[in-house]
């Protein structure tokens, strides 16, 4: 199931003249005395980029907003027929919260802006968004955060509803965006690299969206082979015999409880001219439907567990980004993929697993499946060489209790756990480094294998941390790298807002693909 396709592009005639169904303008709100003495059109003050439609409105167009309630809040839209006084029959403002001190607001907040402004759209075809773009350091940023919230806030699942529904608004299928200069090759290039990352973004909110009975392990490994072969990129798919004959004990044990067998993808970017030396592992929690298994989950919720495979399907998807940006680095990409079932074959409490590198664990809830097939995924990155190994999954509850439903947690490297929190912040992806401390993985010794999946005594505390120590016993010394649990920030349950629309949300593809810049730029 795709969802209904976008483009984007440049355009640098007059707003004011442009035929598209609605044209976006930016609104901030001001406070103070000033504000309050010029009464409630005082509060608002337009942003810059929606000069030629003030223009056309006589210098009544705050006035008119201010009398339709507008208050600059960010994420507010207020439509506004234009009675032929521009081209466009409708303006839209879009709230951009308080008027910035530099020439432009914050990145996210125009990512944000031009989410919701697009998605507040559906219904209309042609769009063209006149938002504040600064021409100095940061109009690059500004221009990405404007293009990838556009992008990404048309983005609408195409669903399973067999009869056509009349009173449903497509989604914006056009969208223009305004700059000084669209001929500019550093634009291009900034419009060129959004579309590449929301594609990926989108086709991870996709899979994460798909319904599980459609997408058990062997059809997500074979939708994820077959995008990645027609980007170019290199793919070896291990089937169940494969991994049997590997000895991906961890892989295994969760995936034998499903009919639908497990499986482990590969996908490898080689760079033109070899890159710059150092090389990048990307790993994947791919679970593709997770009822706890033989430790089952309350019915409550479980349905949302058909998004425990966002982090495979963000990792498979950013290699589609990385094959079409050509960054100079080598990038190689692990998904493990099973489905945790529970039935007569399940794995169990109490079982010891030999994992894919040997050590041997016991297993104490088959609920904590996640780290059972990334540490397969994991031993296997190492063992065929990585600098920077950076792994994502929805791994814990844990997570979501300490960091909520934004923010990531990351542990591992101290110094990559830190690449990744910068990586957040550059991207609107926020992650946090977490401790691995060591009474934690104290806990988890166990009486008869090398270590427990989880605390002996099944204690909750430090429960995301729990997940992290066990990782690390998977990484070999040599190699750098970071776990980046999204349990939260993967799924958006709650009403769309900004740019996230309802399900899947494509986090952490723009930090994984950032990331992979970074590497190939400053080693
Ligand atoms: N997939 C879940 C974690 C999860 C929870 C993701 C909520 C998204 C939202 C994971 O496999 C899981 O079940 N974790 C357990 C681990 C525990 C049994 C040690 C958890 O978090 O409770
Ligand atoms: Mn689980
Ligand atoms: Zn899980």
């Amino acid at each position: 199931m795709t969802s209904p396709s976008i483009t984007l592009s440049l355009v640098d005639t007059d707003p004011a003249e442009l035929a598209v169904d609605a044209i976006v303008i930016g609104l901030y709100s001001q406070s103070g005395e000033q504000a309050a003495d010029a009464g409630p059109a005082g509060a608002l003050l337009l942003a810059s980029g929606a000069e030629s439609i003030a223009a056309a409105f006589d210098g009544k167009l705050t006035e008119t907003l201010a009398l339709l309630g507008a208050a600059g809040a960010p994420g507010e839209v207020v439509k506004l027929a234009t009675l032929g006084t521009v081209t466009a029959p409708v303006v839209v403002a879009v709230g951009l919260g308080g008027e910035p001190t530099g020439a432009a607001p914050a990145p996210e907040t125009l990512r944000r802006a031009a989410g919701s402004a697009v998605r507040a759209l559906a219904g209309a075809r042609r769009v063209a968004l006149a938002l504040p773009l600064p021409d100095d350091a940061d109009a690059a940023a500004a221009l990405r955060a404007v293009a990838e919230g556009a992008l990404l806030g048309g983005y609408r699942f195409a669903g399973y509803k067999t009869r056509p529904q009349p009173a449903r608004r497509e989604p914006v299928a056009e969208v223009l965006v305004a700059v000084p200069d669209a001929g500019d090759a550093n634009a291009q290039a900034e419009v060129a690299r959004a579309q590449a990352v929301t594609s990926a973004v989108r086709l991870t909110r996709d899979w994460v969206n798909t319904a599980p009975n459609l997408l058990r392990p062997p059809v997500f490994a074979d939708a994820v082979a077959e995008a990645a072969r027609e980007a170019g990129l290199g793919v070896e798919v291990l089937d169940e015999a494969a991994l049997a004959a590997g000895g991906y004990g961890g892989i295994l044990a969760v995936g034998q409880g499903s009919e639908a067998p497990p499986r482990l993808v590969k996908l490898t970017y080689t760079p033109d001219g070899g890159g710059n030396g150092k090389r990048v592992a990307l790993v994947g929690k791919g679970i593709t439907f997770d009822t706890g298994g033989v430790s089952i989950k309350p019915a409550q919720g479980m349905w949302e567990m058909k998004s425990d495979m966002g982090g495979a399907a963000a990792v498979g998807a950013a290699m589609l980004a990385i094959a079409a940006l050509k960054p100079s680095v080598a990038v190689t990409a692990y998904l493990p993929m099973a489905e945790n079932m529970p039935s007569g074959t399940s794995y169990r409490p109490g079982d010891v697993v030999t994992m894919y590198n040997g050590k041997r664990v016991e297993v104490l809830n088959t609920d904590a499946e996640g780290r059972m097939i990334l540490a397969d995924g994991i031993a296997r990155a190492c063992e065929d060489g990585a600098d920077y190994l950076f792994e994502t999954s929805t791994l814990t509850g844990g997570q979501v209790i300490s960091l909520g439903k934004r923010i990531a947690g990351v542990m591992g490297t101290p110094q990559l756990c830190e690449r990744v929190k910068a990586a957040g912040e550059a991207t609107g992806e926020p992650a946090w480094p977490m401790p691995l401390p060591d009474d934690v993985r104290k806990g988890m010794d166990s009486d008869v294998a090398d270590i427990s999946q989880t605390n002996a005594g099944m204690d909750r505390a430090g429960h995301m941390l729990q997940g992290g120590v066990f990782l690390r016993e998977f990484v070999t010394d040599e190699v750098a790298w970071a776990h980046i649990d999204i349990a939260g920030p993967s799924y958006h349950s709650g009403e769309a807002t900004g740019y996230w629309t309802k399900g899947g949300t494509g986090v952490p593809v723009r930090t994984l693909v950032h990331l992979v810049e970074d590497v190939a730029a400053n080693g």
